[in-house]
């Protein structure tokens, strides 16, 4: 059977406010854009290269040459900045010409230079080596007048960074805390500063590295941490070597800044079966290590609910740490491998908590159907074949427009209790044409399914060609393993060739059946997975 379909598994890990994140920065992407953009010409696109590949302590190429043959505009501090900037991580300070001093001096004699111009001046000094020659007293009383005139986060984040290369550190400390309170805040589960990813990592990197080199603890709530955390998380499809740059240094700024925002993911599958009955999540921070002082036992699933009828299955079970792999977290879900269906599942780490939708698949089995044709008035008992899976009919079946072609079976679980699944269908094909005829099984109270299909009310159905048809029952369900297609031998249909409607019993058997005439059951599956189609007693054509 070629057209297979395929159980439709609708996994969403739910976003839950100030909760463990769930998710995290692939550190090895960056670093292969971050790889690329140093073989760049462009002298901004080179410094951020070449500082996310020292964030990562990856290996610096000679770019020299670039360096040494970049035109720079020495009007332009921000360049003179890249380029200076670019010599001195890539240890190519010689390849310079000496006229690039004299734009930081420029800068510093001026008396309307703005914020980012000092802030551009002295890493420029600092990076030719010169040092500050700023007084120290003197030039944060200028930044403060500065920043009276605009005190945008982009602002306090350069004055940080300033503070830090002149020796202000203690402003920073007094004055972190309510800069950090002028982050914006996202649907009340993220926090940026205005302007972005640049602006936040520049003041997130400052503020943590200044009060690690002072000794003082972080001024970030626990709170502040885990929403700066989702906004980094959000950006972290960045695909520009400066937005790669930006990206590290804020996420290993949150990584480094104990206690850290934890993050829960898959490790890989969602599902358990008969044959697997664990799940793996990998416990990190947000670059993917583990997480310091993390004890084993704090990572417990509170709870897991079925999520069709509400029920709790599991309460306050730790997960195993797997053994020389401290992030890797084992969930054993052998207690419910035989209650298929889809589960929600919420983990805690210390005092966080995610949920997680996560999928227990069945096996399906039918081992035998009746197949019976008998008279649509129901004068004559039909006459009954009984065929086991796998085989098929030994003998082809024959039904003309006055019989109708009965099925009875019942689904079972891998413990043989009878199931009911999502999607059950019949389809009956000519063997060589492109039409198909697919009907809805539906089963009764006690979970058999029983099919009758007048053979009359199929004539139009099949474009009224009769013959040989392929017989095959196929079901599947979003929580079963593998769907079950079973061709059950050949019907050889006879058509009257009066094709009026009239012609034939159809109140009595049609509003039992649809046709789904000429779909590919590639579209039905995913349709009825979707919980579009009514499964109620009235069958509804799905277009
Ligand atoms: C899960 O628990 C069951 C029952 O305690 C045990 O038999 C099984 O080996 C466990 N699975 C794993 C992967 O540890």
């Amino acid at each position: 059977m070629s057209r297979c379909f395929l159980p439709l598994l609708l996994l969403s890990v739910l976003a839950v406010s100030n909760a463990i994140l769930q998710g995290t920065v692939d550190v090895k992407r960056l670093q292969g854009i971050l790889e690329e953009g140093v073989k760049s010409k462009d002298i901004s696109t080179l410094y951020y290269s070449l500082k996310g590949l020292k964030q990562l302590n990856a290996k610096i190429p000679d770019v020299c040459d670039v360096i040494k043959n970049t035109k720079y505009d020495l009007k332009n501090i921000e360049q003179i900045f890249h380029l200076t900037n670019a010599a001195d991580l890539s240890g190519c300070q010689n390849s310079l010409k000496p006229d690039v001093l004299s734009a930081p001096t420029q800068v510093l004699d001026k008396k309307d230079a703005t914020i980012p111009d000092l802030y551009h001046a002295v890493y420029t000094l600092k990076a030719l080596g010169k040092g500050s020659v700023y007084d120290k007293e003197d030039s944060l009383k200028n930044l403060i007048q500065l920043l009276k005139k605009d005190d945008s986060p982009a602002n306090y984040g350069y004055v940080f960074a300033l503070c830090e290369h002149i020796g202000c550190a203690a402003w920073t400390a007094t004055h972190a805390e309510s800069a950090l309170l002028a982050a914006d805040e996202t649907d009340g589960r993220s926090l940026h500063f205005d302007g972005g990813l640049p602006v936040t990592s520049l003041v997130l990197s400052t503020v943590i590295r200044t009060f690690k080199t002072l000794g003082k603890p972080s001024p970030l709530s626990m709170e502040q941490r885990y929403k700066f955390g989702a906004y980094v998380l959000s950006r972290r499809s960045v695909t520009s070597p400066r937005g790669a740059a930006l990206l590290l240094d804020a996420a290993a700024a949150l990584a480094g800044d104990q206690p850290t925002p934890i993050s829960i993911v898959f490790k890989d599958k969602k599902f358990i079966t008969s044959d697997s009955d664990s799940i793996e999540f990998s416990v990190t921070d947000l670059i993917g290590r583990p997480i310091p002082n993390l004890k084993p036992d704090e990572v417990i699933a509170q709870s897991g609910t079925r999520l069709a009828d509400d029920v709790v299955v599991l309460s306050k079970q730790p997960l195993t740490q797997k053994s020389n792999e401290p992030t890797t977290f084992i969930l054993n879900l052998s207690k419910i491998k035989s209650q298929h269906g889809l589960y929600k599942i919420s983990l805690s780490a210390g005092t966080k908590s995610a949920n997680f939708n996560i999928a227990v698949l069945g096996e399906i089995q039918v081992s035998s159907i009746e197949v019976g044709i008998g008279d649509v008035d129901g004068t004559t008992s039909p006459k009954i074949t009984t065929v086991t899976y796998p085989n098929r009919l030994t003998e082809k079946l024959q039904a003309d427009h006055l019989q109708k072609v009965t099925l009875k079976f019942t689904v079972r679980d891998k413990w043989n209790k009878p199931v009911v699944v999502q999607q059950a269908f019949v389809r009956i094909a000519p063997a060589n044409a492109p039409h198909e005829a697919i009907y809805v099984a539906e089963p009764d109270a006690a979970g058999t399914y029983k099919v009758e299909l007048n053979v009359g009310a199929m004539s139009a159905h099949l474009r009224h060609s009769g013959g040989a048809h392929e017989l095959s029952v196929l079901l599947g369900d979003s929580a079963v393993a593998a769907p079950l297609a079973w061709t059950l031998g050949d019907l050889v249909l006879n058509f009257a060739r009066n094709h009026a409607v009239g012609a034939f019993a159809l109140p009595l058997l049609s509003p039992r059946w649809t046709s789904l005439e000429g779909q590919r059951l590639g579209r039905v599956g995913p349709v009825l997975a979707r919980g579009r189609l009514s499964m109620g007693r009235q069958h509804r054509l799905v277009y």
